[in-house]
């Protein structure tokens, strides 16, 4: 085997896919089924304007990164839109322009300072004054000719590519550890695989020889399908703030939806999660008239302590694995970029700006600096103040159907939940990543963990990384 992809969401599927073309024997394994992780619940906003992220990566790292991040996350969008066209993909596909905007009159210089910075860098920005978005705003960078679509129509197209002439795709098929040589050997529950190169596409990496739990930073945020009274607006909308506000129109068999997303936390902190859904229609109400809340979801993402993901040689001594992650929220595009320069490093013929931009052992302590001491004093906080409650409260286990409590037995931390039938479920609350103590997600109904991101079901079982066991069904 040439090369085994490690995950089937966007970064694994489209790293596969140019593997493929390239002429080589690929393998894609997959935990579960493709396409349902953080792709599948994505908001699939196909741009390069991130936010207003330029100025900030011109100030951190310089023109030549900051023009590697353009120049790829660029090349993602009409890497997509050309796909899309050349394999006719029946995925909702749209062009539309992409606007940030502020609305406080104090914020409008970043806006002309982005403008101005990416347009230096050729992107297609221009400041507008009044973008077509209801309520008041302070100016906006507009981009225009950018995407959307339907990621799960779009890459399960993609994925039936891969199979055949020696190439696979197996789902239900957890890697469980990797062997860096040559060959590389993935092992599975259902044996061994290997091959020349890894590539590690898994959100998290499922293995961290480079400390990237301690250099990227979750956040969950969540995301309504509204049926609106009046026609949605005519872009894709981003509010910089610190906490965001998403908009773009979904134009499915059902009629036109708008997405509307926000509320964003980091992953295991802040509280009730209905509440945020609750909070988020209250926002969607205040900008439109809401005709009815069709659908809701939420996930979460990394972002890096500078920025920029990490995209290249899994850790230091590692040869032929390579991984990718931390896309900040931005992944269809800079998912879809690592995905092909995954690829290129598997064919040993990565773009040379691409891996300078990505790569995951760059050391620049100025741009990440100040981000990495204040989130890892964070979860510092986070692990002592949980450890103290669990072990010296009194909380006790009379937790009602559909919720879940940690409490203490013993003196020990048991993360306790009781479904809908009234069924007790009861796990170790001690993550297994590194230890700090799970926190009741009351929307999703998991345990999530306040330090580093790791999810869980109510039964224990991993859903996101870093951890990678699940929670013990009792005290162990
Ligand atoms: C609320 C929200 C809205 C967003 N909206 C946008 C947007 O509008 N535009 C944008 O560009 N980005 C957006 N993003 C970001 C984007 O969705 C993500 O960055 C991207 O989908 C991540 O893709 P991935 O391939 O890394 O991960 P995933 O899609 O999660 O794929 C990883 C896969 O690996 C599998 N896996 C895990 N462990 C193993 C294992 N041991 N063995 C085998 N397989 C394994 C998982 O099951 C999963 O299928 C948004 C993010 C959030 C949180
Ligand atoms: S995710 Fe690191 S301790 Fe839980």
């Amino acid at each position: 085997m040439d090369t085994v992809v490690l995950g089937g969401g966007i970064t694994g599927v489209t790293a596969a896919v140019h593997c493929k073309e390239a002429g080589q024997d690929v393998v894609l394994l997959e935990k579960g089924r493709i396409v349902e992780g953080v792709t599948g619940k994505t908001t699939a906003k196909v741009t390069s304007l991130h936010s207003l992220i330029y100025h900030q990566l011109l100030e951190k790292h310089g023109r030549e990164r900051t023009l590697g991040y353009a120049e790829a996350n660029s090349a993602a969008v009409e890497e997509i839109a050309d796909r899309v066209e050349s394999h006719d993909i029946d995925c909702d596909f749209g062009r539309l322009p992409a606007y940030t905007y502020v609305t406080d009159e104090n914020e409008r210089s970043r806006v002309e300072r982005e403008v101005s910075v990416a347009q230096s860098l050729g992107l297609p920005a221009t400041f507008v004054e009044d973008p077509p978005f209801p309520g008041r705003t302070a100016g906006a960078v507009r981009f225009d000719e950018q995407v959307h679509f339907h990621p799960r129509k779009y890459l399960l197209d993609l994925a039936e590519e891969i199979p055949g002439e020696g190439s696979h795709v197996f789902e239900n098929t957890e890697a469980t550890g990797i062997e860096d040589g040559s060959p590389c050997e993935v092992e599975t529950p259902h044996g061994t695989v290997t091959a020349d190169t890894v590539l590690v596409a898994t959100h998290f990496p499922i293995e961290d020889p480079a400390a990237y739990f301690a250099r990227q930073f979750p956040h969950r945020s969540y995301i309504l399908g509204v049926r609106l009274a009046e026609e949605p607006p005519e872009g894709m909308f981003y509010r910089e703030a610190q906490s965001y506000f998403s908009v773009r129109p979904y134009p499915g068999a059902e009629g036109t939806l708008t997405l509307v997303g926000g509320q964003s936390h980091k992953t295991g902190q802040g509280g009730s999660t209905t509440e945020r859904y609750r909070n988020l229609e209250r926002q969607a109400r205040e900008h439109f008239d809401v005709e009815s809340v069709e659908y809701r979801w939420s996930t979460q993402d990394f972002s890096t302590a500078d920025e920029i993901p990490y995209v290249g040689q899994l850790g230091p001594g590692y040869e032929n694995v390579y991984g990718a992650t931390g896309y900040g929220g931005w992944g269809m595009t800079n998912g879809t970029a690592a995905g092909m320069l995954l690829a290129q490093f598997a064919r040993g013929d990565p773009n040379r700006l691409w891996a300078h931009t990505f790569d995951p052992e760059r050391i620049d302590p100025g741009a990440a600096g100040k981000k990495l001491l204040t989130e890892n004093a964070n979860v510092g906080k986070e692990f002592t103040r949980d450890w103290a409650e669990a072990l010296l409260g009194t909380a006790d286990e009379t937790v009602p159907p559909g919720e879940g409590e940690v409490v203490r037995r013993d003196g020990k931390p048991l993360a306790v939940a009781r479904d809908e039938e009234g069924d007790l479920h009861v796990r170790s609350a001690v993550c297994t990543h590194m230890g700090c103590l799970v926190h009741w997600n009351d929307g999703e109904r998991s345990w999530d963990c306040p330090c580093h991101g790791s999810r869980f079901s109510m039964d224990g079982e991993v859903l996101d990384g870093p951890a990678v066991e699940d929670l013990p069904s009792r005290w162990e």
